[in-house]
């Protein structure tokens, strides 16, 4: 079968996305049994030099180029933008095209409807690369707990506020430079403020905590702290007692019958021997523990071009296993429990 790709957007992650689908086609139609090929792109800047792969289709600057191109049967929208992602993801859902994106603040503040969009219209939404980048984390989720009841969900869920801590742990960068180099490797968001402040991290934590215990926090239920106001001092003394410092975004059960669930990301002093505290530069950890399971720590890359590509990919070649087996519209995680969330914390 041949499917069709249309591409919002062709910054780090898209190149990413194209780069995996040309270089690893063969492997790519072995396995899925169908050719996945890009058609078109719709790009902010079309003067922007793309480097590192084939251009062999077109790029425009106009949305229905692909929403109304019969040819396409899969949107990925990777462009990061909310509002604009928004309407796209409606009008392409609406279109009866399946939708891969790596948007997570489109998907923590809308996600609801637009699964329910995406059900109503019998096509897959699905969104791994919205959470720590290359580890696959909610399919993990979604598949592998079903029989099991999720205590905590834990980690180090924004590779560039790792980044900068490493760097000013490490090489002594001061906050600036190891924000300006995080810039540089594409890690951090078009606005880093997301980055340092929590709120990336946030975002990633209410599409965990609904995979997780099936709640739909919104953002004023967590307590938020990002790492902006931290110095090199507090970085060096904490050190030299024998903590790391990590960003953590941590969802958990509380309270005696442990019905109800706290959501807080902040800065956490983590000891040298825990093994959150060996997690460097834009890595991610996350840590899932379960009543019968216990604890499960997935590592590695929570950012960057081809690690984030390569979770794109694998929803890619899920909508096409599902294309194949006649089975689209399948949720990607739809349980709900009867859980409360507690009040954040000042
Ligand atoms: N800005 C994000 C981060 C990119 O640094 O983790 C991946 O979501």
């Amino acid at each position: 079968m041949d499917i069709g790709i249309g591409l919002f957007g062709l910054g780090t992650v898209g190149s990413g996305v194209v780069k995996i689908l040309q270089e690893n086609m063969d492997q790519i139609t072995k396995r899925t049994g169908s050719r996945l090929t890009v058609k078109h792109a719709v790009v902010h800047n079309l003067n922007k030099p793309r480097h590192g792969f084939t251009q062999d289709f077109p790029i425009t600057d106009n949305a229905s180029d692909i929403l109304d191109n019969d040819d396409i049967q899969i949107v990925v929208e990777v462009m990061g933008t909310l509002d604009q992602a928004y309407d796209i993801i409606k009008r392409a859902l609406n279109a009866k095209k399946h939708v891969v994106t790596a948007n997570k603040d489109l998907i923590a503040s809308h996600g609801q409807e637009l699964v329910a969009i995406a059900e109503a219209n019998g096509v897959d939404l699905f969104f791994e690369a919205a959470v720590a980048g290359g580890i696959p984390i909610l399919r993990t989720l979604a598949s592998s707990f079903t029989a099991d009841e999720i205590s905590r969900v834990a980690g180090i869920i924004n590779g560039t506020s790792n980044f900068i801590l490493t760097q000013m742990a490490i090489n002594n960068l001061s906050y600036a430079e190891a924000l300006k180099l995080a810039q540089d490797k594409g890690f951090a968001e078009s606005d880093p403020t997301n980055d340092v402040e929590g709120f990336d991290a946030a975002f990633k934590l209410i599409i965990l905590s609904n995979f997780a215990f099936g709640i739909q926090p919104v953002l004023g239920d967590l307590t938020i702290n990002g790492i902006a106001n931290l110095t090199d001092t507090d970085i060096a003394d904490a050190n030299s007692f024998g903590y790391a410092v990590k960003l953590l975004g941590v969802a958990q059960r509380v309270g005696d019958t442990k019905e109800a669930i706290s959501i807080e990301v902040a800065p956490h002093l983590v000891p040298f021997t825990h093994p959150l505290a060996t997690v460097n530069n834009e890595n991610n950890a996350v840590l899932v523990n379960g009543e019968s399971v216990g604890e499960v720590m997935l590592y590695g890359p929570g950012a960057g071009e081809m690690p984030t590509a390569n979770s794109v990919l694998s929803d890619l070649t899920n909508v096409a296993t599902d294309l194949a087996l006649n089975t689209p519209g399948r949720p990607f995680n739809s349980f709900n429990q009867d859980l409360n969330l507690a009040k954040p914390s000042q």
